[in-house]
């Protein structure tokens, strides 16, 4: 049986994307074929295929992918064929303490990822798809969801009535904003456009913040918290917004480092971080038993990821060109 898969050449380029017939292999010990149907994209996806931050060969791109399985090799306990899936960050990182420092395991970076219609692979590279969520919608969660969980939940567990600031509304920070309000938060939220400020609010941010026309948004978010600071930052801005996180964070507050959209290095002052006591921590997407404990919670709490919009596989640069844009809130997705 053969099936399609995206290929981008070595190096990287939207010029250097194809689509090509690959023949599929049946599942060995321990390993199951899945029949993908979705993929979404995130900034990472879009370093790698964009030739940003490149692979070094011939790669299979895209991390995130859900679907069915449809034959199972010997030894797999966990599913059955019909299951729905959706793929792992790290496929070698199953519990416990990280054990990766970079991507060279990440589907879709130092490995083939899952932007093709079937893939054979180690059992233990899914999860269990949430219930009734359809293979759109459970291809969200891989990256993005995962990384809004951990980390409000995997470091100085937030609490009902913490405040959370997030920035813009790419998929981090709308899951991040999901799963705030569903844990009793309140939430700060910023963004670069007055529409999105409004759906902001629709979904349930307490106070929105125009981030191009406040530049010293931090302070601004400070003293919405009656001028103590907030208790969590989703930092996914990096170079250009990490000062204004130290200006909104409260005394041992928590600014979770996680993107890097305005540059990977600034100047900061470090006594801003001590004098207050700030927890500094890098979160680097999550193990697979953190995405099966954010599925449980996803399912007990009935939640649905938001999708603005999705295209079909074949069209992958238009849908990373739209992501270009800065135009979506939430996340996009590929759909096969
Ligand atoms: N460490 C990890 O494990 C991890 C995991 C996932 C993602 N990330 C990183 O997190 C970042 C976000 O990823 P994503 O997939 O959510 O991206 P995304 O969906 O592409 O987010 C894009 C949105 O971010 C907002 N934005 C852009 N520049 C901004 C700035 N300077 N300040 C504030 N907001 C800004 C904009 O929102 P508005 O249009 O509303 O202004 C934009 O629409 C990326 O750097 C990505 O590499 C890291």
């Amino acid at each position: 049986m053969k099936g399609k898969s995206i290929f981008v050449e070595a190096g990287g380029g939207f010029d250097k994307v194809s689509v090509e017939e690959t023949e599929t292999i049946s599942p060995g010990d321990s390993e199951i074929l899945v029949r993908l149907h979705a993929n979404s994209l995130n900034y990472h996806d879009y370093a790698v295929v964009k030739g940003l931050w490149p692979a070094s060969e011939k790669r299979i791109p895209m991390a995130d992918g859900a679907g069915e399985v449809i034959e199972v090799g010997p030894n797999v306990t966990e599913f059955k064929v019909g299951d729905s899936v959706v793929s792992t960050f790290f496929p070698s990182w199953l519990s416990g303490e990280p054990v990766v420092d970079g991507f060279s395991t990440v589907p879709g970076d130092g490995v083939d990822g899952y932007a093709r219609e079937y893939v054979t692979a180690k059992a233990e590279a899914f999860t269990k798809s949430p219930s009734g969520w359809s293979h759109t919608e459970s291809a969200t969660l891989t990256t993005a969801a995962l990384t809004a969980w951990r980390a409000l939940f995997d470091f100085n567990q937030l609490k009902s009535g913490d405040t959370v600031l997030l920035q813009g509304t790419g998929g981090v920070s709308i899951f991040a904003l999901q799963f705030a309000k569903m844990a009793g938060a309140k939430v700060i939220a910023t963004s670069s456009s007055d529409q999105k400020l409004t759906r902001l609010k629709e979904l349930g941010a307490d106070h929105v913040i125009n981030y191009k026309k406040e530049p010293n948004w931090g302070f601004l978010a400070r003293e919405l918290n009656d001028g103590k600071g907030v208790d969590h930052v989703v930092e996914i801005g990096g170079a250009e917004t990490l000062e204004q996180s130290l200006n909104a964070v409260r005394i041992a507050g928590q600014i979770s480092l996680i993107g890097i959209l305005s540059g990977q290095t600034c100047d900061i002052n470090i006594v801003k971080t001590f004098v207050k006591q700030v927890r500094l921590q890098g979160v680097l997407v999550g193990s697979r038993v953190h995405q099966q404990e954010m599925i449980k919670a996803i399912e007990a709490n009935q939640l649905k990821p938001i999708i603005d919009r999705t295209f079909a596989l074949k069209d992958i640069v238009k849908a990373f060109e739209y992501q270009e844009t800065n135009q979506h809130f939430g996340k996009i997705c590929l759909e096969f």
